[in-house]
């Protein structure tokens, strides 16, 4: 038997996301941008699928681009800013998911912008003092780019304060909600942001496809040329019957959200209260309080003998967990997120993810398999 504890790095798929997309593949196939009947056919299911996520987040439906993935989303919407609304400084976090790091990288090396770092506490939240100078300290036309949620540790930032701090300074605000959309209530006319990003394969939909939501006032045009769907915002012919299991999803997840969310934390907390039960010196990495993602708890171990090996035992287990990343689980490489938050680098950080199927049964079989490597 295996127990799935990776959730953060992706999700299985709902047999009734899985439903709903069956008749895109064969019966429904037509090219979304054809006249005739079986192009509008499909053309109307991506009409509908964009009406519903653009409702989910009271977002208007011009204002949903359908993409790849959370890595799409979010490189469209920074090299956007950048290329197509004169961005010329970019504020981020040492924390960042890859897809955000890297394309700042990007923008930093090949478009020339001004690349700043907003200080992180031992836990990894935001300091919104240093966030205020650093936008006080110049003038230049800025995109603050922070995520909601870290998808290592799990901490949260208050998204609606620092998109507050944005606007006071009159700067571009995007968030990676990756972690976050279709867990937590989003409301962009409440927090005031100009892009979130989503992918579907982290609440139970299919993987490779995503959304960006970008404020009607801040559009960016599109990175990817050729034909003219998403009303010329992304060329390429759509990924239908993916964008309608997006929309299926996303509407499943927030029909049970509050009842999904309070079984998930209460597993957290059941594990984290296991874990310190008989664990002498573990720590978490990351918030463990109201301030994280109620799916992820980052754990380090005391070092010892066996823990050095503890992902490939866990895995021979049956047990699927992951070390730093998930992006880049079995990489073998070391965590930045881990790294930024200078702690302690004998200890093995293990990020367990939960989902609304796992179990409290599971939770006390992944302790005492975890007891028996750790322990003996
Ligand atoms: C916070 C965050 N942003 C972006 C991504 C990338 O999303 P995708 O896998 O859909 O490209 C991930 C995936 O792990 C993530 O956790």
């Amino acid at each position: 038997m295996k127990i799935y504890f990776d959730n953060a790095a992706t999700t299985p798929l709902d047999t009734h996301v899985l439903e709903a997309m069956m008749p895109y593949f064969a019966e429904h196939f037509g090219n979304p941008s054809s006249v005739y009947s079986y192009g509008r056919d499909t053309r109307a299911a991506i009409e509908e699928a964009r009406k519903t996520i653009a409702a989910l987040i009271n977002a208007q439906p011009g204002e949903i681009i359908f993409t790849s993935g959370g890595t799409e989303a979010n490189n469209m919407a920074i090299k956007g800013a950048v290329i197509y609304l004169g961005v010329e400084r970019i504020i981020t976090s040492p924390i960042e998911h890859h897809c955000v790091e890297y394309t700042v990288d990007f923008c930093r090396d090949f478009l020339k912008v001004q690349v700043d770092l907003v200080n992180i506490d031992e836990q990894g939240n935001i300091d919104l003092d240093d966030l205020s100078l650093l936008l006080k300290s110049s003038d230049k036309k800025t995109l603050v780019t922070l995520m909601h949620a870290n998808n290592e540790i799990g901490t949260l930032a208050d998204i609606e304060r620092i998109a507050a701090i944005c606007k006071e300074h009159n700067v571009l605000f995007h968030s990676d909600t990756v972690q976050t959309f279709a867990h937590f209530e989003l409301d962009v006319q409440k927090i005031n942001v100009d892009f979130i990003s989503g992918a579907a394969h982290k609440f139970h939909g299919p993987k490779g496809v995503g959304f960006l939501y970008m404020r009607k006032q801040n559009k960016v045009k599109s990175f990817i040329h050729g034909g003219g769907q998403e009303r010329g915002f992304r060329a390429g012919t759509e990924n239908v019957y993916g964008i309608v299991g997006l929309a299926e999803a996303a509407k499943i997840a927030y029909n049970n959200l509050e009842t999904d969310r309070k079984k998930i934390l209460e597993l957290k907390y059941y594990f984290k209260s296991q874990l310190l039960k008989h664990f002498e010196g573990v720590e978490f990495n990351g918030n463990t309080d109201e301030r994280s993602l109620y799916t992820v708890l980052n754990v380090s171990f005391p070092p010892n003998d066996n823990s050095m090996m503890l992902l490939f035992t866990l895995d021979l287990e049956g047990i699927c967990v992951s070390g730093g990343s998930a992006c880049s689980s079995g990489a073998g490489t070391g965590s930045h997120v881990i790294a930024a938050l200078k702690k302690d680098a004998d200890r093995i950080p293990i990020r367990f993810s939960f989902s609304k199927h796992n179990t409290k049964e599971e939770v006390d079989i992944v302790v005492e398999k975890l007891v028996k490597i750790l322990n003996s």
